[in-house]
């Protein structure tokens, strides 16, 4: 028989997936990744071993996830097409690579997941373990499967006892981890069409947040989050602390039309708050502490990486080496940034950091001006004179 590892979530396609996969002959082990979701993952196990799967693997992935995934995108300024913070496409390469791991623990033979073939996410898994692990055979069935319709597979679930949860059907189809929400789908298929705020989960409705403005002290350590308002958090701590906080300032919200990697635009609504106040002090902090040219490079380079991580090239050299290059600008970026959060804005009203480049007395209008003015004219005519 032949073995295969399952990304298994619990939801209504993983589940029929491990059935389905069984009648053809496979031995399945549903593995389930704990990126924060807060998914009821006992009841989950039971649940996947009463549907067929010979074993079941729950790992904790949430300090991995921050620490090697969260914390590299911020300090890159990954943010793909300047709105999106990558919560779910930074979560697939690391459930990629502990999906291999289990299937080498295993011996298995192949890789499955549920992602249909309109997405990134399937390019996502795919790309990432070819790359770790190019032997291993990857299944997608949902791309080729008999179901057409989501009533055909909670009749196959029924006809095989397999257990779902089909009282909270939505007409939504969300993902979630402790950097961040996804929804698409539903009425959110119209992009002209405002987004209702039932799909909200992680942001307050910024009309009925607090009537006062919360400023919140975010400290960086060469370019990592480590203290809020003088407190120091462990990473996944410091992640949901933001969260909690921004959220409740409705802080956080995207609304976008995105270019998928498959060719096709699609409206995603986003909630980020942790990401929103995360990049939004990181970004003001290295405009304090980094030369005009390191900073209008790093620009280039935080859309370069957004892309590819985006676009499931996480595991590639091109990649990796923007790594090294970004962890090498992060050394000065170090210091406190002061944020104003009131109904659904974040903004930037204070900044220190030891390493400042910032004068005063070079910038200043008042009396302690050290800014020789005589010098600007020599200095304009050879700007200007190639031209
Ligand atoms: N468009 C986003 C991305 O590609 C989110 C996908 C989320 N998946 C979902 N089932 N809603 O990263």
């Amino acid at each position: 028989m032949k073995k295969v590892v399952l990304a298994y979530s619990g939801g209504l396609d993983t589940s029929c997936l491990i059935r389905w996969l069984k009648d053809k002959s496979y031995d399945v082990i549903a593995y389930m990744a704990d990126v924060g979701q807060g998914s009821d993952f006992k009841t989950y196990e039971k649940r996947a071993l009463m549907t067929g799967a010979s074993k079941v693997y729950i790992l904790d992935l949430k300090k991995e996830f921050v620490e090697d995934y969260v914390f590299p995108a911020l300090k890159a300024g990954a943010v793909y097409e300047h709105k999106y913070y990558l919560a779910t496409a930074l979560s697939r390469p690391l459930i990629a690579k502990h999906q291999v791991k289990v299937a080498q623990k295993e011996k298995a033979t192949a890789i499955a997941h549920g992602c249909t073939g309109k997405g990134n996410d399937q390019v996502r898994f795919e790309v990432t373990a070819k790359i770790l692990a190019p032997q291993l055979e990857l299944l997608a069935p949902l791309r080729t499967w008999e179901f057409k319709t989501r009533e055909q597979e909670i009749d196959y679930a029924k006809r095989n006892n397999i257990p779902i949860d089909v009282s909270k059907k939505s007409p939504y189809s969300t993902d979630i981890n402790l950097f961040g929400r996804s929804i698409e789908c539903g009425v959110l298929e119209d992009p002209w069409q405002e987004p209702p705020q039932e799909i909200y989960v992680m942001t307050e409705n910024p009309l009925k947040c607090p009537n006062k403005p919360t400023y919140i002290e975010v400290e960086f350590e060469k370019g990592i989050p480590v203290k809020i308002d003088d407190t120091k958090y462990e990473s996944v701590a410091l992640i949901n602390q933001l969260n909690a906080i921004g959220g409740a300032n409705g802080v956080g919200r995207v609304d976008m039309v995105e270019n998928r990697l498959v060719g096709i635009k699609s409206r995603e609504i986003y909630e980020n708050p942790a990401g929103t106040i995360m990049h939004t002090a990181h970004r003001e902090l290295e405009a304090l502490v980094l030369d005009r040219e390191t900073l209008h490079y790093k620009h280039q380079i935080s859309y370069r990486y957004a892309e590819m991580t985006y676009y499931g090239l996480w595991e590639t050299p091109l990649k990796h080496q923007m790594d090294a290059m970004v962890q090498k600008m992060q050394e000065r970026v170090t210091g406190t940034v002061r944020l104003k959060l009131y109904k659904g804005s974040c903004e930037v009203v204070g900044r220190k950091s030891p390493y400042s480049r910032y004068n005063e007395e070079l910038a200043t209008y008042g009396d302690k001006d050290k800014f020789d003015q005589k010098l600007a004219e020599g200095f304009i005519r050879l700007w200007g004179m190639p031209y």
